[in-house]
C-alpha cells in the first residue's frame, strides 16, 4: 500500500457505532449443525481431480501466523491486560482519561509535576495536593479505562502504584484504589495502601470483587486520598486475572481467539511501529524491557504513546503461550517520516542494536543480553529462525535499503549463520542486489476482486530465488473488521498461497487486531474486534482458522474444469493422518456442483468431516453486538467414494477431511 492509501486507510472514520449494550462473550465456536442451504441455484458439474497418490511438494508448517504492532489499540486499550488508560498520567490534559472527583467537603488540586517521578525513565509525576479529606470524604480521581472498565464478580484485580507523601500525607494510611460501578457509585472492590514514605516506593496489591449481577464495563478506577497533604502518584496500574495468569500479562478472551487460528509465528513489532514516524520514535527495545517503570514508553506512529508495557520480553512471551514462533524484525534505519542513517559507520550502532537484540531472544545465560532477559525473568532462550530486517523499505526514497540491508545481512550472518533474513523491499522497489535475502516481505491491500484474479500469482514464480514471506494481506472490504466479502477474497487468495507454500514459507494477515470503540480504529478492516468487554472473530478470522486447522504436510495435484472464474481450490493431504484436506471456494452467488475424483487411492472412507463457512451475501459480517452471525458449522457428510459429487453452495468456504489410504 502507498503512502496516500495508507493515509486514505487512516483518514477513514467508522460510521459502525450502533448500540454496543448487551454483553456476549464470543469464541471460536464450531457448532454441530446442518450444512446451510446453498444461495442460487447449481450450475452445470465441474470437474475436480486429485491426484491423491502422487507426492507433491512440501506445504510448508509455518504458512500461517500473525503480525501485530500497535494499531487501533492493539495492545493498550486491547491484547495487553492494563486496565488503566494513561497510566503515566501524561495526557491528563488532553484527555478525559484521569477526571478529579471531590467527595462530599472534600477539597484539593492536581497537577503534573515534572520536578519528582519514580525512575530515570518517569521523571515526572501526578501532584495531589488535598486541603480537606478523610476516609468518607475523599479527594481524588477517576479513570475510565479504555472505553469503559469490565469488572468480573469474584475475582481477584492485581494492582500497582509509585507513590511518596509530604510530612502531612504520612501520617498515616492514605490512599486507596478502588473499582467503582458507575450507574450505583458501589464500590466493588478496594484496597487501602499502607502508610507512605517521604520517599517513591512501589506499592503492590491484590483486591477482589463479591458477587456481581451483571458484568459490564460500566466501572471505573478511583483513586481517593482520605487525609490532607500532598500525595504523589506514578504509574497506576490495574490489572484483571490474564492468560495463563501471567505478571504484566494479556487479555484471556483475545488470546483464546488468537489460539483458535492456529498461528505458526508472530511477527512483530510491526509494521510501522517498528519504523516509528521519526528514528527517535522507533521501536527501540532495549527501552522495552526490564521493570515497567524503567520503561518511558514512546509515541506510536498510530498517533498515541505506548507504555511499552508489553515490551519484546512480553512479545516473546506471548509466542511462548501459543506456541508460535518469533518472526522478528529489527529496526533497520529507515523512518516513516522519511529520516534515513546512512549506511556505514552512522549505521553500526543500530546494527550492534539488532545483534544485542538477537542475543537478548536466543542467547544463553552466559552471555550479556542472555544474562539480561534471565534477570528479566526468563533464563531459557527463545527458538528463532526468521529475522525481518526493516519493514516497507520500499518506500525509502533515498535508496539506501541496499546498503542498510547489506550491512544488517553481513553483521548478521556472521554471527548467526543459520538465521533466515528477510528483506523487506521487493518488486515495488529498492531491491536488495548486493546480497541475496533468504527470504522477501510481499504486502497485498486488496479487494476481493483483485484477490480473484491474482491466486495464480505465484503458480510460475521462479523458484530458485529467495522464498517469500507474506507478511501483510488482507481483503479490505467491511469495517471495523472484515465483511464475508472479504473472507472469500482471502479464502480465495490463501488457496493460492496454499497451492505454492513450497515457495511462500510464512504468511499472515494484517492488522490482527482493533478496539471498535468509535476512538479506537485507525485501519479501518481488521480481522479480530473488541470492546473493552467482549470479543469477537470477523468472517475472515474464521476463513483462516478453517485453512489453518487443517493444512496438511503435501501439495497435491489437482484439475478443475469446467468451474468459471468464482471457484478456488487447494488440496494437500497429511499421509500419516491419512487425510486429504479439501479446501473450496465458491464466491459466486450460485452453487456449483463438482464431481470429484481421488486418482491413487487406493481405499477411501465414505465419510468425511466438513467444515463450512457460508452466508446469503458478500455483506454479512459480525459485530461486536452480533458476534456469531457468520461461523464455521462442522458437519459429517456421507457418500464419499474414489469419485463423489458434492454442491459447494454460494458464497461458501469449505474445508473437507477426507480419509483416504
Ligand atoms: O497493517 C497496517 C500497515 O500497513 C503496516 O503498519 C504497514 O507495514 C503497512 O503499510
Amino acid at each position: 500500500m502507498n503512502r496516500t492509501m495508507k493515509v486514505a486507510a487512516v483518514l477513514g472514520v467508522a460510521v459502525w457505532m450502533s448500540a454496543m449494550a448487551s454483553a456476549q462473550p464470543a469464541g471460536v465456536q464450531i457448532k454441530a449443525t446442518a450444512p446451510t442451504k446453498a444461495a442460487g441455484a447449481a450450475v452445470q458439474a465441474a470437474v475436480l481431480t486429485i491426484d491423491a497418490a502422487k507426492a507433491g511438494a512440501k506445504v510448508s508448517p509455518t504458512l500461517y501466523g500473525l503480525m501485530t504492532e500497535e494499531i487501533n489499540y492493539s495492545y493498550e486499550g486491547g491484547l495487553y491486560g492494563e486496565l488503566v488508560q494513561d497510566r503515566t498520567f501524561l495526557n491528563m490534559r488532553d484527555t478525559a482519561n484521569w477526571i478529579p472527583v471531590e467527595q462530599g467537603a472534600a477539597r484539593g488540586t492536581l497537577a503534573q509535576d515534572r520536578t519528582t517521578g519514580p525512575s530515570k525513565a518517569l521523571p515526572a509525576s501526578l501532584k495531589i495536593m488535598v486541603e480537606q479529606a478523610d476516609a468518607k470524604d475523599t479527594y481524588g480521581l477517576r479513570n475510565g479505562g479504555w472505553w469503559g472498565v469490565p469488572v468480573r464478580g469474584n475475582t481477584t484485580y492485581t494492582g500497582s502504584v509509585w507513590a511518596k507523601g509530604d510530612a502531612a500525607a504520612v501520617g498515616g494510611a492514605a490512599v486507596r484504589v478502588s473499582l467503582i460501578a458507575d450507574d450505583s457509585g458501589k464500590v466493588l472492590a478496594s484496597y487501602l495502601l499502607p502508610a507512605l514514605t517521604t520517599d517513591w516506593k512501589q506499592y503492590n496489591f491484590t483486591m477482589k470483587t463479591g458477587a456481581i449481577a451483571k458484568v459490564t464495563a460500566a466501572n471505573q478506577i478511583l483513586l481517593s486520598v482520605e487525609r490532607p497533604g500532598t500525595v504523589w502518584v506514578q504509574q497506576l496500574s490495574v490489572f484483571p486475572p490474564t492468560y495463563k495468569n501471567r505478571v504484566n500479562g494479556n487479555r484471556v478472551d483475545l488470546m483464546e481467539l488468537l489460539a483458535g487460528m492456529h498461528p505458526a509465528f508472530l511477527r512483530f513489532p510491526g509494521g510501522n511501529y517498528l519504523e516509528g514516524q521519526t528514528i527517535a520514535d522507533r521501536f527501540d527495545w532495549k527501552k522495552t524491557i526490564g521493570p515497567l517503570v524503567d520503561r518511558p514508553g514512546h509515541a506510536s506512529p498510530w498517533r498515541y504513546h505506548s507504555t511499552d508495557g508489553l515490551g519484546l520480553l512480553e512479545f516473546l512471551e506471548w509466542c511462548e503461550d501459543l506456541k508460535m514462533q518469533p518472526v522478528l524484525a529489527v529496526y533497520a534505519g529507515y523512518s516513516l517520516g522519511g529520516e534515513h542513517v546512512a549506511p556505514g559507520p552512522d549505521l553500526e550502532p543500530y546494527v550492534k542494536d539488532a545483534l544485542d537484540e538477537i542475543e537478548y531472544v536466543t542467547g544463553d545465560v552466559t552471555t550479556k543480553w542472555g544474562a539480561e532477559r534471565a534477570k528479566d525473568g526468563h533464563p531459557a532462550a527463545f527458538p528463532l529462525t526468521y529475522v525481518e530486517i526493516g519493514n516497507e523499505d520500499w518506500f525509502d526514497r533515498s535508496q539506501s535499503y541496499d546498503g542498510r540491508f547489506t550491512q544488517f545481512y553481513k553483521a548478521i550472518k556472521a554471527k548467526y549463520p543459520a538465521l533466515q533474513l528477510i528483506s523487506t523491499s521487493n518488486s515495488r522497489g529498492n531491491v536488495v542486489k548486493s546480497v541475496t535475502p533468504d527470504l522477501i516481505d510481499d504486502h497485498y491491500y486488496r479487494r476481493a476482486e483483485e484477490f480473484f484474479r491474482d491466486v495464480h500469482h505465484y503458480d510460475k514464480a521462479d523458484r530458485t530465488g529467495p522464498k517469500i514471506f507474506v507478511g501483510e494481506w488482507a481483503t479490505r472490504e467491511g469495517m471495523p473488521t472484515t465483511n464475508f466479502g472479504a473472507a472469500l477474497g482471502d479464502a480465495a487468495w490463501m488457496t493460492g498461497m496454499e497451492r505454492n507454500s513450497d515457495l511462500i514459507a510464512i504468511a499472515s494477515y494484517a492488522p490482527l487486531l482493533v478496539n471498535v470503540d468509535p476512538n479506537g480504529m485507525q485501519w479501518q478492516s481488521n480481522l479480530i474486534g473488541y470492546d473493552a468487554l467482549r470479543s469477537y472473530g470477523s468472517p475472515s478470522y474464521y476463513a483462516q482458522a478453517m485453512f489453518a486447522g487443517h493444512i496438511g504436510t503435501e501439495i497435491v495435484a489437482a484439475e478443475l474444469e469446467g468451474a468459471g472464474d468464482r471457484l478456488f481450490y487447494s488440496v494437500t493431504k497429511d499421509a500419516a493422518k491419512g487425510v486429504v484436506y479439501l479446501k473450496l471456494v465458491n464466491a459466486s452467488s450460485a452453487a456449483q456442483e463438482l464431481k470429484i475424483t481421488l486418482d491413487g487411492a487406493k481405499t477411501v472412507k465414505a465419510t468425511a468431516k466438513l467444515v463450512r463457512l457460508s452466508a446469503g451475501s458478500t455483506a454479512a459480517t459480525n459485530t461486536i453486538n452480533d458476534p456469531k452471525r457468520v461461523v464455521p458449522v462442522e458437519s459429517t457428510v456421507t457418500g464419499v467414494a474414489k469419485t463423489f459429487t458434492r454442491t459447494a453452495p454460494g458464497y461458501s468456504i469449505e474445508v473437507y477431511e477426507i480419509g483416504v489410504q
